[in-house]
């Protein structure tokens, strides 16, 4: 249903790297059993947290419009995977209810995720390149 090999590729090996475990861990939420739901929820917000907190901290020394709008995009979506993960923990929340919620969870962020490597993270990259090398990131196909 979704080609993780089309991901987007930033030039930027850290950014990369975690943008791919973000989109594994995403596509694994359509197929965890029941019983790991929960791990599985917390595995990807761990990782989204961390990828996240090293994003901001760039988007902080940067300011500007475009990085206040950037980090409301990441703390939305954490809070988005904290409630969910909430409802998860909740005893009172059937298998059925917890895997609907779930693979809505998972089918946003795989639409969500590639659009802002393409529109927000992009520029971020490119302002850590030129920050490293002083020039935009080469990108071989
Ligand atoms: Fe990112
Ligand atoms: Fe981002």
């Amino acid at each position: 249903m979704f080609d993780t090999h089309t991901e987007i590729n930033l030039g930027d090996a850290q950014l990369d790297r975690d943008h791919s475990e973000l989109m594994r861990l995403s596509q694994a939420l359509l197929d965890v059993p029941n019983d790991r739901n929960v791990l599985a929820l917390e595995a990807l917000y761990t990782a989204a947290r961390e990828h996240f907190s090293l994003e901001d901290a760039d988007l902080r020394r940067l300011g500007g419009n475009n990085s206040v709008c950037h980090l409301d995009e990441h703390a939305l979506v954490l809070k988005s995977l904290e409630e969910v993960l909430e409802i998860l923990r909740d005893p009172a929340t059937t298998s059925e209810k917890a895997n609907q919620m779930l693979s809505s969870l998972a089918m946003e962020l795989l639409r969500w995720l590639p659009e802002h490597i393409r529109e927000m993270d992009s520029g971020l990259a490119s302002v850590r390149s030129q920050a490293r090398f002083g020039g935009s990131p080469i990108v071989f196909a």
